[in-house]
Parts: structure tokens; sequence; C-alpha cells
């Protein structure tokens, strides 16, 4: 889609593949309306939209994606900002070596990478439904093909390993795509997600432990640039190629099919409910 004037809603967009994705988009002239977690970060990114498209109104709202009050504040700030939303994108992600659990009670990667994105895009149903036809964009990953799902432990409470964790959270992300775009058809708002590719971002930088650092090395020795990384979310954020397409699983700008676990609808219903039970949004 031309995106002159159209309102882009992003998580995730101060570094690597979201800030590189911003950029092109804003390049393209839609308007930036950011999630960002820490301030100097986030003006930095406004500061650069603003360079390259300074008539757009870019905005940035912050919140710590890893609380769920958090995550409902800034959806409500948005949609009260925002009558119309052309595209969201669910991209704020991380990975954890050691298992941390949120003021929820939430085990991490589950709050961030996957309780976020159903928040935040239920949240924003109304604004992007007024603006159909909209897309939603979510990051999800390739590492969800070695996903074990264990729908009695969505917290990880027992025998937690750090990137079999960050591996579910990513396996939810494609489930909970599939589950959405079934609940949102005949909208007119389509729902994709894909898989950037290793990317040499700051991803694992913070992990800690022996983890962070194979992260580290693999991505010295066979990461792509986050400019690459970036090129499946600008597609199917603007691709004409994917105006009808919803519930997809891409890579390298094309469809491609998840994990059989992925595929599984009853188990995707499961996920639904429970998050949206934990979510308080049920
Ligand atoms: N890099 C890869 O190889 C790879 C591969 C497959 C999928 N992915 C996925 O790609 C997405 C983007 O990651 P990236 O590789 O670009 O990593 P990154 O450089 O670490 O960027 C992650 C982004 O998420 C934000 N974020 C993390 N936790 C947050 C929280 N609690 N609240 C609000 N924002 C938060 C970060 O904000 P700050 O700037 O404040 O840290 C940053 O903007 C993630 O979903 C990741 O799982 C990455």
């Amino acid at each position: 889609m031309g995106l002159e004037g159209k309102v882009c809603v992003m998580t995730g967009a101060t570094s690597g593949i979201g800030e590189v994705a911003a950029e092109a988009l804003a390049r393209q002239g839609a308007r930036l309306v950011l999630i960002a977690r820490d301030e100097a970060r986030g003006e930095a990114t406004l500061a650069r939209l603003r360079a390259i498209a300074p008539a757009a109104a870019h905005r940035v709202h912050y919140a710590d994606l890893a609380r769920i009050a958090e995550m409902k504040r800034v959806a409500t700030e948005i949609a009260a900002a925002e009558p119309r939303i052309d595209l969201l994108v669910n991209n704020a992600g991380a990975l954890f070596t050691t298992r941390e659990v949120t003021a929820d009670g939430l085990e991490k990667h589950f709050a961030v990478n996957h309780v976020a994105y159903f928040v935040i895009t239920l949240m924003l149903r109304e604004r992007l439904v007024a603006a159909a036809p909209a897309r939603v964009v979510s990051t999800a990953s390739g590492a969800h093909y070695g996903a074990r799902l264990d729908l009695d432990d969505l917290q990880y409470a027992n025998g937690y390993r750090g990137f079999q964790a960050y591996q579910r959270s990513k396996l939810y992300n494609v489930m909970w795509t599939r589950e959405l775009a079934r609940r949102w058809a005949g909208t007119g708002v389509t729902v994709n997600c894909f898989h950037p590719g290793f990317v040499a971002t700051r991803y694992g930088d913070n992990a800690g432990g022996l983890l962070a650092f194979g992260v580290r090395v693999g991505k010295k020795l066979v990461a792509i640039s986050p400019e690459k990384g970036a090129r499946t979310l600008v597609y199917l954020a603007t691709s004409p190629e994917v105006a009808g397409i919803t519930g997809g699983y891409f890579t390298r700008c094309a469809l491609k099919t998840p994990s059989e676990t992925a595929q599984n609808d009853a188990a995707a219903r499961r996920l639904w409910d429970e998050t949206a039970r934990l979510a308080g949004m049920g």
C-alpha cells in the first residue's frame, strides 16, 4: 500500500530490525507512532524519523511492555490520540537466559514477546478497522520450529531453558497470528508474521550467561544486516502482493509453512483463551 498520510504504530523501533523498518516506512510517507521503553533511545529514534520526514508528526509513547498495566495504558493513550491506524507492527522482543518473572507473575518471554502483541493489537482493533484495509505485522522467528509446546506450563515453571523459552514465545506469535486472522476475518484487517533471518542487532546482548556469548559470536560470524532483516517486515507492511493474505508466516518475502505445532488450531484457541484470561481480557 502507498504510505503517504498512513499511520503506523510500532513497538521495538528503537533498535535493530524495527528501527531500520521504521525509517524505511517514514521514507515512504508513513507517520510513525512508536511505543518505546527508554526515553533517550525513543527520542534518538524520533529525531532520526523527523530528519527523514520533517513534515510528518511522528510521535513516541513510553511503556515497559513487560507489564500488563503498561501495555493497556499505552494502547489506551494511542487509541485516544489516533482515530485510524493503518498499520500496526508488533516487533519488540527479547531473549532471557535465566527465568525472570514480571510484576504480573508472568515468565518474561511470555509477557514481552507474546502478551504485549496480544494486548496492544486487541486494544487497537477499532482503530485498525476504522482504517481498513489495514494490516498487522508481527515479528516471529524461525526459532519457533524447534519449540516444544506445553500448554500446561505456559510460564515455563518446570525445567526452564532460556533459548527454549524464547522459541516457545515465537511459536506463540505464529499460533496467535493464525488464530487472530480467523477471528478478524471480514474486518478488512489482515494479520501476518515473519522470520527476519538471523540478524546482527542488539538481540541477545543483555540475555546474560553463555547463551548471550554464543549469540554474540554467532552474530559476528553469520548474521545478516538489520537492513536485510527488515526487508520482509517492510514487504508485509507495504506490498500490494500481500493485500489479500492473512494468517501467514513469511520469510524472505514469501509465504512459508510454519511448524506442525504452529498449525494446531485447537492449541491456538487454547493459547488465546489462556492469554486473554491472564491479561484480564477474557
Ligand atoms: N536478531 C535476530 O536474529 C532475530 C531473529 C528472529 C526474530 N527476531 C525478533 O525480532 C524482533 C526485534 O529484535 P531485534 O533483533 O531488532 O533486537 P533488538 O535490537 O534488541 O531490538 C529489540 C527492540 O525491542 C524493544 N524492547 C525489548 N524489550 C522491551 C520492553 N520490555 N518494552 C518495550 N520495548 C522493548 C527494544 O527496546 P530498547 O531499545 O529500549 O532496548 C528494541 O527496540 C524481536 O521480536 C526478536 O525476537 C530477531
